[in-house]
């Protein structure tokens, strides 16, 4: 006030407590030539760039259930059970038999071209693109945009970049050269198989690349709040029937949510808590990986899952618990991954308050007649190793322990698994379901056993933690466990806190087999 800057409570509360105002009001009336009176969001953005916001993460507070861990006898007047949740299916993919047959392929690469030009195009920039087919009429030198699905990158001997993309007209390569950095390094991690623009000069045959364009999110996707305080918690990977499972820990947390376990503060969250959402890998599944049979505490596929519904039915009904499947469940492989099936997993579907849905899906919890709910994306997470291991950016930062950056690349991208190869799936005619067209609130997923919480333009991105500590599968594969950890998302104010509920005894366990805790 003192030097004439306003600034709303909200941004307040988003900047780091260390913001340098006045240094920032300096830079700000220097950069943009005016004086300045408001401080928002996109003035920040306009003068410390686009990405200043995605580099502060999510607050967290780390609450330790063992701290102060006690267990109360459960009163029955404890939750509140005139407030019902709302949980609403946008979108859970339906299996239909039919014959899949090359025309499948074709028609899913054309119809995820069509949907990534349509976002594309929206991009001032590439309003004016045209077809390839149409670059051969160009004169050299001539400003041009395109839009394309990426089928080849190579890097030339002279350490530039070449990328062959293609339309429904035709093919072009694209050369991205190594003294234009910024640009460099985002074609760097360019996968086969996404959709990009590109703006450049026509040179013979060949585009010189000046910019390049992601799908991406927008930068004003707008960050709800529902006007009530309910929280929604996230968890992954139980795999029940392994040996490895720590059953202890997990029903320190069912105890939780039954408003048995903790202290004051955690008895009060677990009364609010409204949703559980489960990201895949319910069961350790047989015949997964060669000698797993070893590590099998229950060695009978449906025996498992009667396991993971005696949990379940443990879990308060007036929590709405929304479930999908993993690579280890019993159902197809490739993706989309249906529901769980009817005959297997009988048990879920004889849970009131389990919602069962597919692998991905999108999911609408908590909405009102004054509040539009919010949109969760599920999605185990299988393609992730892939984007950890073959993305330069990813693997420096170091690969499948990054899950928060493995999110955002795949939210730039705008598809679940842009790279054919990255997933196995079924083409589907009538779309192509890894597609991120209606853009989250939440995106949560699993897979990796590491907790992570992040913030990508107001989408909260979650990757849930295990109830495993390592396997041999798990140490062939690099995969270092976190377990029994708990993202709680308060739907009021959107912090995210995790709570611990590893043992002690686990921790040792951890430390003697993986060297950490
Ligand atoms: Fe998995």
């Amino acid at each position: 006030m003192e030097k004439g800057i306003l600034i709303s409570s909200e941004l307040l509360e988003k900047l780091p407590q260390d913001f340098d105002h006045l240094n920032f009001f300096n830079q700000a009336t220097k950069k943009l030539n005016s004086k300045l009176f408001v401080i928002n969001e996109n003035l920040i953005k306009e003068v410390l760039g686009d990405k200043y916001f995605d580099n502060i993460p999510t607050e967290q507070e780390i609450i330790n259930s063992d701290d102060t861990a006690s267990i109360i006898v459960s009163d029955k007047q404890y939750f509140n059970k005139t407030v019902y949740p709302s949980v609403k299916i946008i979108k859970s993919y339906n299996e239909e038999e039919q014959k899949r047959d090359v025309q499948c392929f074709v028609n899913h690469f054309k119809n995820r071209y069509e949907v990534m030009r349509k976002i594309l195009i929206s991009r001032q920039d590439l309003q004016e693109s045209v077809s390839i087919i149409r670059l051969s009429r160009k004169n050299e030198r001539e400003k041009v945009s395109v839009i394309g699905i990426v089928l080849d990158k190579q890097e030339t001997k002279n350490g530039n970049i070449k990328l062959t993309i293609e339309d429904p007209t035709g093919v072009i390569m694209v050369l991205v050269n190594k003294t234009k950095e910024e640009i460099f390094n985002l074609a760097k991690d360019i996968v086969n198989d996404e959709v990009i623009g590109v703006s450049g000069a026509m040179g013979k045959n060949i585009l010189f690349c000046n910019s390049l364009y992601f799908p991406d999110i927008p930068l004003n996707h707008e960050l709800k709040k529902s006007p009530d305080e309910a929280y929604a918690v996230f968890i992954s990977d139980i795999h029940f029937g392994i040996k490895n499972f720590i059953s202890t820990d997990f029903l320190k947390f069912i105890a939780w949510l039954k408003g048995e376990f903790g202290n004051e503060i955690h008895r009060e969250i677990a009364r609010k808590v409204k949703y559980l959402f489960i990201t895949g890998d319910i069961v350790e599944g047989i015949g997964i990986y060669p000698g797993q049979e070893e590590d099998l505490e229950i060695k009978d596929i449906y025996e498992q899952y009667e396991e993971a519904t005696k949990y379940f039915k443990m879990i308060p009904e007036n929590i709405q618990i929304i479930i999908c499947a993993g690579n280890h469940d019993a159902v197809r492989m490739s993706e989309p991954q249906p529901k769980f099936d009817k005959h297997i997993s009988k048990g879920f579907y004889e849970i009131p308050n389990l919602n069962i849905v597919s692998n991905p899906a999108i999911v609408n919890i908590h909405s009102s007649e004054n509040f539009p709910g919010f949109n969760i994306l599920m999605y185990h997470g299988f393609s992730f190793p892939y984007y950890a291991d073959n993305v330069p950016s990813l693997r420096n930062a170091g690969g499948i322990f990054r899950c928060d950056l493995i999110m955002k690349y795949l939210l730039q991208k705008r598809h679940l698994a842009p790279a054919h190869g990255s997933n196995q799936y079924i083409p589907d005619p009538r779309g192509d379901n890894l597609i991120i067209d209606l853009i989250p609130d939440v995106f949560v997923s699993g897979h990796l056993h590491q907790i992570t919480v992040s913030n990508y333009r107001n989408i909260t991105l979650i990757n849930s933690a295990c109830w495993v500590v390592q396997s041999a599968d798990n140490a062939k594969r690099g995969i270092v466990p976190n377990p029994a950890k708990v993202p709680i998302l308060n739907l009021k104010t959107r912090q995210v806190k995790i709570m611990n509920f590893l043992s002690d005894d686990v921790k040792v366990l951890l430390s003697e087999r993986i060297g950490v805790i």
